[in-house]
């Protein structure tokens, strides 16, 4: 192949191969390191927050990289849309949409933010929305464990390898839940799931804490942009359909409050989570991640948005 910018997206301004212009990209958005790591649990905390990768991933399976592109870190929030996809995969759109809407709350994404007349959680990629989701992962006979397993298999299939999860987040996670298990009660008040809301906090959590790297996230969003086949192992992961609504949601609540913003500025879907990490998705050409635990006030990397913004206006990703 030509790993030239221009040769693999369309509208690029970049004559230089790939991984230079990422090395080129990375040192420009590395002048200094604002934000902050998020800190209610101490390995998110402590975590190195010099560290700074990006991986672009072409729908034929090339993976370009630079910077610190091996170090696992939680998912987190990033498996909101992943488990969002799995779930429309196994139910179908229509039931998914019976239990969770698909409108940008406005609200943190940590609010109840449930829609007033049906209780449905306003979108996916809030905590009301995702640990309803979680709940709709395998029948209502399936055990706590199994639902946690067809969701860790469903996120190594878009990775292309088995992933794990890091044990110490999640027992650092489930000491602090306090407000996901309020959420979690609050939703089975109101029938939004009839399971047992502390055990769906648990699985929810487990997912929360499955450990990727960059380049895991760059495959697993190239997955999305390339119709639901994994780029490097063929397998058609999700269906078309099924990718098209994971990615709509994606672009209009997949930034929290600051989705707004990034739509006009960067312009394609993308999903954030509070270890640090972004995926975005161009459908047909590239996945795209990043990688740093700074956050800005919306709980979304800043140099990881930096990064995503310079990619956007030099690669000519925005939609428009
Ligand atoms: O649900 C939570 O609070 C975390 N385990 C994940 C949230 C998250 O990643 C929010 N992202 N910016």
């Amino acid at each position: 192949p030509n790993h030239n910018v221009c040769s693999i997206v369309k509208g690029s301004k970049f004559r230089l191969p790939i991984p230079d212009h990422l090395q080129l990209v990375l040192n420009s958005c590395n002048e200094d390191n604002p934000g902050k790591n998020a800190d209610y649990i101490p390995e998110l905390r402590d975590a190195d927050s010099n560290r700074l990768g990006v991986a672009v991933s072409t729908v034929d399976g090339f993976v370009y990289t630079a910077g610190d592109v091996d170090i696992p870190f939680s998912i987190q929030s990033i498996s909101k849309a992943f488990v969002y996809a799995l779930a429309i995969e196994e139910h179908g759109l229509d039931y998914v949409l019976t239990r969770v809407g698909v409108e940008p709350s406005g609200e943190a994404f940590n609010e109840l933010s449930l829609e007033q007349d049906t209780c449905r959680p306003l979108n996916p990629m809030i905590n009301a929305g995702a640990i309803t989701t979680h709940t709709l992962i395998g029948k209502a006979d399936t055990s706590y464990e199994e639902r946690f397993e067809k969701i860790r298999k469903g996120l190594s299939k878009f990775a292309g390898r088995e992933l794990e999860v890091d044990e110490n987040v999640y027992n650092s996670e489930m000491k602090h839940a306090f407000r996901n298990l309020a959420i979690a009660n609050m939703l089975r008040n109101y029938n939004v799931f009839d399971l047992d809301p502390k055990k769906v906090v648990e699985g929810y959590t487990r997912q929360c804490a499955v450990l990727v790297t960059a380049k895991d996230l760059a495959v697993m969003a190239a997955t999305l942009a390339n119709t639901g086949i994994q780029p490097v192992t063929g397998e058609q992961v999700v269906r078309p359909q099924t990718v098209r609504q994971t990615l709509s949601v994606m672009m209009t609540c997949g930034m929290y409050d600051g989705a707004g913003d990034w739509v006009t500025k960067i312009g394609f879907p993308a999903k954030s989570g509070v270890a640090g990490g972004i995926i975005g998705a161009l459908p047909g050409q590239v996945g795209i991640s990043t990688f740093s635990p700074k956050l800005d006030k919306h709980g979304n990397s800043v140099r990881g948005v930096r990064i995503c913004q310079r990619l956007s206006d030099d690669m000519g990703l925005h939609i428009m």
